[in-house]
C-alpha cells in the first residue's frame, strides 16, 4: 500500500489519505492581497473557459480542463473587474501551485489578462502574489512553459525574472515544441 494512505477501519473499497497528501502548503497559501485580486473558485471556470482562446488569440482551450479550477483554485488566482468588452467578469488569471511531487517547485500553468487590462502592471501583480505564497510555502524555484509562437509570453516572463529555453522539441510530445522558463524565489 503507498505510504500517507490507509485502509479504513473494517475494510470496504473507501481508501482516506493518512495526511492531506499534496497539501504541504496548507489551508491558506495567500495572505495578503490587492484590491480586487482573490483566491480562484471552482466557479471561475465558467467565466475563464468561454474567453481564453480570444484573450489567447488562438485554440488554447484543451490546454486549460476545468480539473485546474476544481483541484488547484486554492492556489490560484482571480482578479475581478472585468468589463463586457472582456468577455469575462474577470479582467485576468492566474492557474498555479506548488508542486505536490517535487518539494520546493512551485508551477504557474496558466495566466491571462484581457486584451484591454494588458500593460497596466495586472499581470505582474498576480506573479508576485504567487511568488510571495509559493516562497512562504517553503517553494524555492518556479517553472512554466509556453509555445515558441507566443513572444509576448516569453517577453513578460524574461520581465518577470525567469530564464528561458530554448524551443524544446517534442517537449509535449510529438510535433509539441515549448520554451520552458525556470526563476529562483
Ligand atoms: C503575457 C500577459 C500575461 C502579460 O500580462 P500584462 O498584465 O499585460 O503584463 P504587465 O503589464 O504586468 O507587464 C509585466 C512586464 O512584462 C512586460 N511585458 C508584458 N507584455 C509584454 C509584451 N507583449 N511584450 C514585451 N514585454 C511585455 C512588461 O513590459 C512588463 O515589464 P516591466 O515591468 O519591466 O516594464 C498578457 O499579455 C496575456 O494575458 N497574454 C495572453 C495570454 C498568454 O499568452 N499568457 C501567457 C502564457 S500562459
Amino acid at each position: 500500500m503507498p505510504r500517507g494512505w490507509v485502509e479504513p477501519a473494517g475494510g470496504g473499497q473507501d481508501r482516506r489519505p493518512a495526511v492531506p497528501v499534496g497539501c504541504q502548503h496548507g489551508p491558506v497559501f495567500y495572505v495578503d492581497l490587492p484590491t480586487g485580486v482573490r483566491v480562484a473558485r471552482p466557479s471561475d471556470y465558467d467565466v475563464i473557459a468561454p474567453v481564453v482562446d480570444a484573450w489567447w488569440g488562438r485554440p488554447i482551450l484543451d490546454a486549460l480542463p476545468r480539473l485546474f479550477l476544481d483541484h488547484f483554485h486554492s492556489t490560484s488566482l482571480a482578479a475581478e473587474g472585468g468589463t463586457p468588452s472582456d468577455g469575462s467578469s474577470l479582467r485576468g488569471f492566474l492557474v498555479g501551485f506548488p508542486s505536490p511531487s517535487i518539494p520546493g517547485e512551485a508551477y504557474i500553468h496558466f495566466v491571462g489578462i484581457a486584451p484591454k487590462a494588458r500593460g497596466s502592471g495586472l499581470g505582474r501583480a498576480l506573479y508576485q502574489c504567487f511568488f510571495a505564497a509559493a516562497r512562504d510555502a517553503g517553494c524555492r524555484a518556479v517553472s512554466a512553459v509556453t509555445g515558441p509562437v507566443n513572444a509576448p509570453s516569453i517577453a513578460f516572463h524574461r520581465a518577470m525574472g525567469f530564464t528561458a529555453s530554448v524551443p524544446v522539441p517534442d517537449y509535449n510530445g510529438p510535433g509539441h515544441d515549448l520554451v520552458t522558463f525556470r526563476r529562483p524565489l
